[in-house]
């Protein structure tokens, strides 16, 4: 299996975004199943932007210093949807604001997913080459295993 650093992002974008889906189509009053995808979604991205703020967007920052701009933008992103999914945790998928949280977090995502995959990851591609990404890449795999369960413990949850 690749360790690309840029190959290993995109495949939790392509998790989360599965997550999404299956939330979308999840029944008005399946609730317990609401519930479950929540919580895998709220996994998923604090694990992810764990290994993005410890591990990736400082080495990328280094790598192509022009970026810096779109780095600190990412991190206010991530601000915005660790304070959401700090809510949905534990809230009650019953409760009328429930989807319309996870509708505007799914809105959140997808748009910085867009921005890293589009406009940024190719950048930092060509700066950093096939090796160095496969560096990152094995560090950011050790690290998962240290990210934090409450969102609210991210870096960016303080940006
Ligand atoms: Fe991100
Ligand atoms: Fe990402």
């Amino acid at each position: 299996m690749s360790t690309d650093a840029i190959v290993l992002l995109k495949n939790d974008h392509k998790t989360v975004e599965k997550l999404f889906k299956e939330f979308e189509k999840a029944g008005e009053e399946a609730y317990a199943e609401k519930r479950r995808l929540a919580d895998s979604i709220i996994e998923e991205l604090t694990v992810h932007a764990y290994i993005e703020e410890e591990i990736f967007y400082p080495a990328a920052r280094e790598a192509v210093p022009e970026t810096k701009d779109h780095v600190l933008e990412s991190v206010e992103e991530h601000h915005v949807v660790v304070w959401m999914l700090s809510e949905l945790l534990g809230m009650d998928p019953k409760d009328e604001t429930f989807d319309a949280k996870v509708t505007v977090l799914t809105e959140n995502v997808r748009h910085h997913v867009e921005e890293e995959e589009d406009e940024w990851f190719p950048e930092v591609r060509s700066a950093m080459g096939r090796k160095k990404l496969q560096e990152l890449g094995q560090r950011m795999l050790d690290a998962r295993g240290d990210a934090p369960k409450n969102p609210l413990e991210l870096k960016s949850a303080k940006a």
